[in-house]
């Protein structure tokens, strides 16, 4: 096996050799080791737009997860390729949303609601999903008037829904919908959960009717692992200490938080910071640590004191780069990730919308 040090030299030696030919894009929960090499570090939404602003290069390899991939496939041109370093690095919230589930959901509400606009011209529901589902999922709200966000857009997203649409289904992740919801005043009352395995998702046709945003029962193993508990004993042991959580903590946590953001704006927030602080996080353990490292003025620390990586985040290690990138160098494209026609095509209007509705 080779030593860390070997394949981090194998790493540079290919990168030099491939210059232009490559951009390695690297999410900010990979692990120091891989997000050294990256020429962009980033949440998905920045690293979607550095996707697609780099024609020129004949090989993007995305060091994050399938469906960041994925969109990246989408974004960039038919001449070049995306590679997942490690096609093992999926994400367990993005499959808690299956097409079939999400069709079947859909032609209930059709069947309840109808599909005709009311006199302003608003239709039932808007699709929106998470950037974090499959390509099936994005060509599903691409081809039912729908939109994808992110976390670092889901609130600019959902008012461009809800000039469009009554009410909203929000899938995979039911606490970026509620937590983005409850910031927009809309009442906890109008959001009914949807169980894909019950009759209308276990709700009664009244609560549909009544509802906002339809929330689909998806969740990151990670994020639901903060809690209030660990917010209270953060500020016992630091009574100044302010705690920012990503927003796919349940509610109760966003609560207790001081505040709640995207991974880019976690960062941005601990860079702007001018006094040393205290900053207790909610998010994977990858980034806070790397944080922490880069900012000593500042003491930093993860509100979960087990250690909680995500284990799919973590499958892109240094040696399959090393492997991915001296391949390219011999021709080869390995690991390749490529979105099928008849899916791309409305994906890429789901996510076109998005980037339309905040540049
Ligand atoms: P960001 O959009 O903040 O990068 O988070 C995406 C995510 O959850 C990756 O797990
Ligand atoms: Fe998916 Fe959660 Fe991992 Fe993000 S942190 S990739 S949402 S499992």
């Amino acid at each position: 096996d080779a030593s860390a040090e070997e394949l981090n030299d194998r790493i540079i030696r290919a990168k030099e050799k491939l210059g232009d030919r490559v951009v390695i894009l690297g999410h900010h929960y990979q692990r120091v080791e891989v997000v050294e090499h990256a020429d962009y570090i980033g949440d998905s939404f920045m690293l979607a737009k550095a996707a697609q602003n780099h024609p020129e290069a004949e090989a993007i390899v995305f060091c994050g997860v399938h469906f960041m991939a994925e969109t990246a496939d989408l974004l960039s041109t038919p001449e070049q390729s995306v590679i997942l370093p490690n096609l093992a690095a999926g994400c367990s919230m993005a499959d808690m949303a299956d097409i079939d589930q999400v069709e079947d959901c859909w032609e209930q509400l059709t069947e309840l609601l109808g599909d005709e606009p009311d006199s302003d011209g608003k239709v039932p529901v808007i699709p929106v999903t998470y950037m974090n589902s499959s390509a099936a999922i994005k060509g599903f709200c691409g081809r039912n008037g729908g939109i994808v966000c992110t976390s670092s857009n889901a609130e600019v997203v959902l008012e461009w829904a809800f000039e469009r649409g009554q009410r909203v289904l929000f899938f995979p992740d039911q606490h970026l919908g509620r937590n983005t919801a409850l910031n927009m005043g809309i009442d906890i009352e109008a959001m009914p959960l949807w169980n894909p395995a019950r009759p209308l998702g276990n709700n009664s046709p009244d609560a549909l009717e009544d509802s906002k945003v339809i929330l689909w029962q998806g969740f990151c193993s990670v994020h639901k692992r903060f809690t209030p508990a660990q917010i209270a004993k953060a500020r016992v042991d630091h009574p100044d200490v302010r705690v920012i959580v990503h927003p796919e903590c349940p509610q109760e946590t966003v609560a207790a938080a001081d505040d709640s953001g995207s991974t880019a704006y976690i960062t941005k927030a601990i860079a702007e910071a001018t006094e040393p602080t205290t900053f207790a996080i909610g998010t994977e353990i990858n980034l806070v640590q790397r944080l922490a490292a880069e900012h000593p003025e500042h003491t930093i620390f993860c509100l979960d004191p087990v250690v909680c990586p995500c284990s799919t985040m973590y499958r892109i290690h240094p040696g399959y780069i090393a492997w991915v990138l001296e391949s390219l160098i011999d021709g080869k494209v390995i690991n390749q990730i490529s979105v099928d026609a008849e899916v791309a095509d409305p994906a890429r209007v789901s996510l076109e919308r998005m980037l339309a509705a905040k540049p």
